[in-house]
């Protein structure tokens, strides 16, 4: 599969092809805690698809597939992704089948979910 990373150039974001799959960026050993991922499941950013592990943050299976960007500023369209990871900060708002304002760092992935990054305040249910 393939995605974007978003590279700036003055004021403009430019996205260059990466094969995220190819690269584990997850912690798999740690010498105090325990990991034990849950199953393998699949779901959708942007129209494409990604895989994750059941249960684990949906922010953490962005970063581990290489997605960095999860929303835009509202002011300055300035790419966030996120940053206290425990939610506080709401750098990390995506959209979550349909629903905007979803902190993806506190938010459990599910089998078939479609996210979708966020501009400014995100778009109500009803304008998706
Ligand atoms: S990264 Fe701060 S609320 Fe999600």
């Amino acid at each position: 599969m393939s995605a974007g990373i978003a590279l700036f150039s003055g004021n403009h974001l430019h996205l260059s092809e990466v094969d995220f799959m190819e690269k584990e960026l997850r912690i798999s050993e740690h010498p105090v805690l325990d990991f034990s991922p849950g199953d393998k499941v699949q779901f959708w950013f942007e129209g494409e698809p990604v895989t994750g592990y059941l249960g684990e943050p949906v922010a953490a299976a962005l970063h581990a597939a290489g997605i960095r960007v999860l929303r835009y500023s509202r002011r300055l369209h300035r790419p966030r992704g996120f940053y206290c990871a425990i939610g506080n900060c709401s750098e990390c708002l995506v959209e979550i089948d349909g629903e905007p304002n979803v902190r993806s760092c506190i938010t459990p992935l599910a089998e078939g979910m479609r996210i979708r990054r966020q501009a400014g305040e995100g778009r109500a249910i009803a304008d998706s």
